[in-house]
C-alpha cells in the first residue's frame, strides 16, 4: 500500500494548491466574513465559539476534521452516526454540499434510500454554503478543508 498512500498525498497536495479557477464547482473557498452573517440561520439550532454547547444540533467548534455524528453528548440519528462509521470526516466542502440537503447527503454516502438526517434546514445559495463553511473552518484545529 505504500505506493497508494504516496499516490493520494500528491492528490491531497495538489488539492491544496489548485488554483481557484477550481474551487468554482464548489462555490468557492468561501468568504468567512459573509458566513458570520449566514451562520445567523444556523443558530437557531447550533452553537460555535468560547462556551459553545449542543442545542438542538450538535456544537460546531471543531468541526473540520470531525468524523461526522461524533460531538460528544448529542443524540444524532441513527444515519449520521453510520455515515461517520463509514469514515465521513468533515472538510469545509463536505460541510457545504451536506447543508444543501441534509437527507440528500446522507443518502448518497450511505446509498440507501432510507437514511434520514435529524437536520431539516437547507441552505439553498450556494455562495452561503461555501462562506459558511468557511466561517466554521475558523473555529476549527485545521484551517485549510482537508481532502
Ligand atoms: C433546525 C435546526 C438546524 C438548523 C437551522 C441547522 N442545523 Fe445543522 N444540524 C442540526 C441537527 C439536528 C444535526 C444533527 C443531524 C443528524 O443527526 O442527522 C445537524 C448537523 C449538522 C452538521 C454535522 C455535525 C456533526 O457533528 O456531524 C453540520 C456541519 C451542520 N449541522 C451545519 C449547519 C449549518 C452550517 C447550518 C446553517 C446553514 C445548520 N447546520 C443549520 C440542526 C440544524
Amino acid at each position: 500500500m505504500r505506493f497508494g498512500i504516496k499516490y493520494l498525498a500528491v492528490i491531497a497536495a495538489s488539492t491544496l494548491i489548485a488554483p481557484a479557477a477550481f474551487a468554482d464547482s464548489h462555490g468557492g473557498p468561501g468568504d468567512a466574513d459573509a458566513g458570520a452573517k449566514v451562520f445567523k440561520k444556523c443558530k437557531a439550532c447550533h452553537q460555535v465559539g468560547e462556551g459553545a454547547k449542543n442545542r438542538s444540533g450538535p456544537l460546531l467548534n471543531d468541526v473540520i476534521g470531525r468524523t461526522a455524528g461524533t460531538a460528544e453528548g448529542f443524540k444524532y440519528s441513527k444515519s449520521m452516526i453510520a455515515a461517520g462509521e463509514a469514515g465521513l470526516v468533515w472538510d469545509a466542502e463536505k460541510i457545504a454540499d451536506f447543508i444543501e440537503n441534509p437527507s440528500a447527503y446522507l443518502k448518497e454516502v450511505l446509498d440507501s434510500g432510507k437514511a434520514k438526517s435529524k437536520m431539516s434546514y437547507k441552505a439553498k445559495k450556494e455562495a452561503d454554503r461555501a462562506n459558511v463553511a468557511a466561517y466554521l473552518a475558523t473555529f476549527s484545529d485545521v484551517p485549510v478543508p482537508a481532502e
